[in-house]
């Protein structure tokens, strides 16, 4: 493991980090790695799919409970009674719903209560998110973080954990998912990706060593791949590449995962160095946001949250329109969804529904519009005298 990059996570987690492609490469190969097939993970409906794609793709069962009106987080309340219901659950996986932290005294007590685990997604509370004294990313059994999202130049996701060999478990484990032959799907370099088209012997040289290696690798992406899947990601152009691994190239009509270049990992570390005056950033962008965006702010209202958004989240019941509006002034809108988790299929095998006909996910996910810290200013200005501030404001 790179020294640097072990460094950081050291100094600001307490933990030594594995720097992998994505995010969602970190969280397959954890749960890869410690649960079994059938296991249940509990987690919110207001999530990204590839996290959903992630946990079908290891073949656990993904139980979505509901959230929280103020935060849009996980409600430990409800967390409680589906675990007395419920005796497969093995994990609870946080979100830090666009930066706030999740109640995680009160997780931690139910994971230890029910002698779960704790697995955290601090992809929004990357940036220092704090309840009580307790930091984002510090908490769980692991935690999984992406960098490309916060730090510029930066590439990839990190899994975070203190236990060294299941870290070394997990990089044995990515390597063989990005390596090795996966049945009829082959994980290449791009550098090898092109040889193969251009030495056709060594191409049949290598299916003959695939045939050999077959019994070996039972587990392909591609074979788990649920008939229902596709209709649960029915607006994703290409949901297998999307399930997985960030970093790919198409080449003769075929994917190629690879790993980090070598480039890739000194920009990171690059990045890392430049992290704090982002943060400091995106806490100012915050600050002014908040004081000035003339649009309803969603506050958590929870005294004990130090919060660093990620991204600031304001309520709109025109959430379209508003995007459309700032993208016209050249101001991006992102990490948002058309609809929570749970609705993508009707009576799905793939996940069990505790939400309960809650109204509350799809409010989450459909009325707000987070807004990037670090674009503060353009939208303050753009905002200011517009039909969105005229109608905030009655
Ligand atoms: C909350 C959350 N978790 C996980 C991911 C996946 O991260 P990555 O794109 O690095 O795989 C995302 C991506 O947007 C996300 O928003």
């Amino acid at each position: 493991m790179n020294d640097r990059f072990t460094h950081y996570f050291r100094k600001h987690y307490g933990r030594p980090g594995l720097h992998l492609p994505s995010c969602r490469l970190g969280i397959l190969v954890t749960l890869l790695e410690r649960y079994s097939e059938g296991d249940e993970i509990i987690l919110s409906p207001v999530q990204s799919d590839s996290v959903l794609a992630s946990l079908i793709v290891a073949g656990l069962r993904p139980v979505f409970v509901d959230v929280d009106a103020r935060s849009g987080n996980l409600r430990p309340g409800e967390i409680a009674r589906v675990l007395t219901e419920r005796t497969k659950v093995r994990a609870i996986l946080t979100t830090h719903l666009f930066g706030c932290p999740e109640d995680l005294d009160a997780l931690e007590a139910l994971a230890r209560e029910h002698g779960i685990e704790l697995l955290e997604d601090a992809v929004h509370g990357f940036a220092g998110s704090k309840c009580g004294s307790r930091l984002v990313g510090t908490v769980g059994e692991a935690t999984f973080l992406s960098i490309s999202k916060f730090l510029p130049g930066a590439k990839g996701g990190v899994l975070l954990s203190e236990d060294e060999e299941f870290l070394q478990a997990a990089a044995r484990r990515a390597h063989e998912l990005l390596y090795r032959p996966q049945g009829k799907d082959r994980i290449l370099s791009p550098f090898k990706a092109m040889l193969r088209h251009a030495l056709p012997g060594l191409s049949r040289w290598r299916q003959a060593r695939r045939k050999q290696e077959s019994g070996v690798v039972e587990r392909s992406f591609r074979s788990r791949h649920h008939p229902d899947f596709s209709a649960m990601t029915d607006k994703r152009a290409d949901v297998r590449s999307d399930a997985l691994l960030d970093d790919y190239m198409s080449f003769h009509d075929r994917f190629y995962r690879h790993p980090l270049s070598g480039v890739a990992r000194r920009k990171t570390l690059e990045a890392l160095d430049q992290s704090e005056s982002v943060f400091l950033a995106m806490k100012e962008g915050q600050e002014r946001l908040v004081a000035d965006c003339p649009l309803r702010f969603l506050d958590p209202g929870d005294a004990r949250y130090d919060v660093r958004w990620f991204r600031v989240p304001f309520a709109t019941n025109r959430r379209d329109a508003l995007r459309d509006f700032l993208r016209s002034r050249g101001i991006a809108v992102n990490y948002y969804w058309d609809s929570a988790l749970h609705e993508y299929c009707d009576n799905s095998q793939l996940f069990v529904d505790c939400t309960e006909g809650s109204p509350r996910p799809a409010q989450w996910c459909e009325n707000l519009v987070p807004l990037d810290p670090l674009q503060a200013d353009g939208i303050i200005a753009a905002l200011q005298g517009s039909d969105f501030a005229r109608e905030a404001a009655r």
